[in-house]
């Protein structure tokens, strides 16, 4: 065995441990699309899908990537230098267009858009600063420029969603340009970042703010444009980064800016320059999405929130605690690995999938069961869903908050 297989043998320790006790909750195949799907044969109904507005599955989402497959083929075999079709321009300006920015480029992943534009950004004369409950792609971007010999910026760390605490960074920080990343919707928490007060005090230091609105796009705001939207600052921040991968029905990234901004990026971000180019299929899926947006958002949002605000109603009645959540994404907290576990395997065996977090993705003691209410939910796979639910965090004590103490013997 070679050092490398050592490595990966010690590392996976967790992991091999996890599958012994048959708790290993990860990469489950599905065998279709859909909220409604099956996993080795058996129905499974999905809550931890962020097919936000539940319309990946939609028959003219289908048709138009499938018309889109006999004039481009399912790829362009090169990046977007030399692999930009109209379907890509067209889509761009649309998507400028919707959101209010000036200029749009689509990236092929979310994680890739993100990475790009802060290493584009974030130079020697730049501080970096994090909310500490940031996305893997905001981290990532940051890290690889603060390795980049030619960037480094300074990286400071804010507590999460704390408006003092970021003032205290921009007071200290040590270099001319401040970058602020922050997210529209934490993905693990689901909660809304304080976007006034933080452009307020960003404004005071002169410092930018980019969001991630990955999650809040097609969820948030009458028209689902997101967190902006939603609190009526559409047009006061300068840098928004979002995902096909969720309300868009794919996958691609988007970010949006001023026209020089996005020129910028598009010139200057490996992630774009050397990656392939996103296929049509999917940009013509997102473009069928974004018609829909157009024409019925406030319809599709409004249903999404109808019930988002009913599961969060149930949720709370049957004594779960949803953390700091005060959007459709509603993490069921167990504070307890083996709870997180145990209620995943026992919810998946009658059929409901909610994938637990654990340490690493979430501190000890702050797991949970990842649970994101979609317009594609029925009041009925809700009420199947809260029931289990119900029953099952009764047997292993997590409305209470008990410990499982003798019930569970780790060996
Ligand atoms: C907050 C946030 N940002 C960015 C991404 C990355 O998006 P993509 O899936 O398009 O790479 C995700 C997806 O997991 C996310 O949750």
């Amino acid at each position: 065995m070679s050092w490398i297989d050592e490595k990966a043998h010690r590392e996976l320790a967790r992991v091999r441990e996890s599958r012994e006790k048959q708790v290993y909750p990860y990469f489950r195949p599905f065998e279709t699309g859909g909220l409604h799907t099956t996993i080795g044969g058996k129905p499974v109904l999905n809550f931890s899908s962020n097919d936000y507005l539940g319309l990946t599955n939609h028959p003219k989402v289908k048709e138009a990537a499938k018309a889109a497959i006999d004039k481009f083929s399912t790829g362009l075999s090169s990046s977007r230098v030399q692999a930009t079709t109209t379907a890509h321009v067209e889509l761009e300006e649309r998507l400028a267009q919707y959101f209010g920015f000036e200029e749009a480029l689509i990236f092929t992943t979310g994680y890739q858009a993100m990475v790009g534009t802060i290493v584009s950004l974030a130079d020697e004369n730049t501080t970096i600063v994090l909310d500490n409950l940031s996305h893997a792609c905001i981290l990532d971007g940051t890290f690889m420029a603060a390795g980049t010999p030619t960037r480094q910026p300074e990286v400071r760390f804010f507590n999460h969603n704390s408006v003092k605490s970021l003032e205290r960074i921009l007071k200290t920080k040590e270099r001319k340009n401040t970058l602020v990343m922050i997210e529209g919707i934490y993905s693990l928490d689901g909660d809304m970042a304080k976007l006034n007060e933080i452009l307020e005090v960003c404004d005071r230091y002169d410092a930018v703010v980019i969001c991630d609105d990955a999650h809040g796009t097609g969820t948030l705001g009458t028209h689902g444009r997101g967190l902006a939207e939603h609190l009526g600052v559409e047009g006061r921040v300068p840098v928004v980064v979002t995902t096909f991968s969720k309300t868009f029905g794919g996958i691609g990234g988007v970010l949006l800016g001023s026209k020089e901004v996005v020129e910028h990026v598009k010139h200057f971000a490996r992630s774009f320059l050397f990656s392939a180019s996103l296929p049509v299929p999917i940009l013509a899926a997102a473009s069928t999405i974004l018609t829909m947006l157009e024409e019925e958002g406030p319809a599709l949002v409004a249903e999404l929130q109808e019930k988002a605000t009913y599961m969060r109603g149930r949720l709370v009645e049957l004594g779960f605690h949803l953390g700091m959540s005060d959007t459709h994404i509603m993490p069921v907290m167990c504070r307890d690995e083996r709870k997180a576990l145990f209620m995943h395997i026992a919810l998946l065996e009658s059929g409901v999938m909610m994938v637990p977090i654990t340490y690493p993705g979430v501190k000890k003691g702050e797991e949970r069961l990842r649970v994101n209410v979609t317009r594609g939910h029925t009041r009925e796979d809700m009420d199947m869903a809260l029931d289990l639910l119900d029953a099952y965090g009764q047997a292993f004590f997590v409305q209470s908050g008990e410990e499982l103490g003798e019930m569970v013997n780790d060996g």
